[in-house]
């Protein structure tokens, strides 16, 4: 007992120190350099996976059900697998302001009998929706949800998306009604209404190139015909995000 701890205090006091200590040193800061190269890129990929979560949940409230349930479960099963590698695609920023007509700032939106309605039961996502009530009206012009978009790139893709639904009584008679996507006045998407079933959400989606920069996106109904009608239609989460390099040969 007296010679291991004389040996100990010996050691520790003399030989110890530095016999032991380089061990424990080159040990102490063999394993931090080991497991330093490891975690840098884990809290490389996690200081990544951050700024890309974000801008997903922004767009949460916005894309909702199925584009969101995707994005999200992706960058979280990256960031506990550190074997993979950063998501090369884009974050995908929904360009449209206020898309879900849940935000406080209405006045992105330009409306002309166009009505944004509070009524969560209605609503595609969360508890507001653009409605279109046409009641006896030809259908043949007036109704505008508008929004002035800026800073596109010529050069690219763009995907339109948005959500819609038929609600209460509907009278077309023989006409045929639709909903169309305007940029600066050109047609780019138009959607026969369908008007079964009702209360029931159809996605709507096209894709085009931007002819300008800055354009005014507008959502109107038109309906064949000179008879009256009565529609009651709902629009709720607007998206427009770029999808990617625009063909070489546009169609
Ligand atoms: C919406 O945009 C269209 C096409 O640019 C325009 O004719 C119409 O006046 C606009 N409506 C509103 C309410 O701003
Ligand atoms: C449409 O107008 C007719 C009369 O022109 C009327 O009988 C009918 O109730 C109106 N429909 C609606 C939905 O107001």
């Amino acid at each position: 007992m007296r010679w291991v701890s004389l040996c100990a205090v010996l050691g520790a006091a003399l030989l110890a120190p530095a016999v032991n200590a380089r061990p424990c040193q080159t040990r102490s800061t063999r394993t931090p350099s080991a497991t330093h190269s490891p975690t840098l890129p884990i809290s490389s990929i996690i200081s990544v996976s951050t700024p890309i979560s974000t801008p997903v949940s922004s767009d949460v409230s916005v894309s909702l059900s199925t584009p969101v349930s995707t994005d999200l479960s992706t960058p979280v099963g990256s960031t506990t697998t550190p074997t993979s590698t950063p998501t090369p695609e884009p974050t995908p920023v929904n360009l449209i302001q206020n898309g879900n007509f849940e935000g406080e700032d209405v006045s992105v939106w330009a409306l002309r009998t166009v009505t944004i309605e509070e009524d969560a039961a209605k609503a595609a996502s969360g508890s507001h929706y653009a409605r279109f009530y046409l009641e006896n009206e030809s259908g043949a012009g007036g109704n505008h949800l508008n929004q002035t978009i800026n800073g596109l790139d010529t050069s690219r893709l763009y995907r339109l998306s948005f959500s819609g639904a038929v609600f209460g009584l509907t009278d077309l008679g023989d006409a045929t009604c639709e909903i169309q996507a305007l940029a600066n006045g050109d047609k780019k998407g138009a959607w026969p209404i369908r008007t079964i079933p009702v209360g029931s959400y159809s996605s709507y989606d096209t894709n085009f190139i931007a002819d300008a920069e800055d354009f005014v996106l507008t959502f109107r109904i038109r309906c064949s015909g000179q008879n009256l009608v009565t529609l009651d239609f709902a629009v709720d989460d607007i998206v427009l995000r770029d999808i990617g390099t625009a063909p070489v040969s546009p169609v």
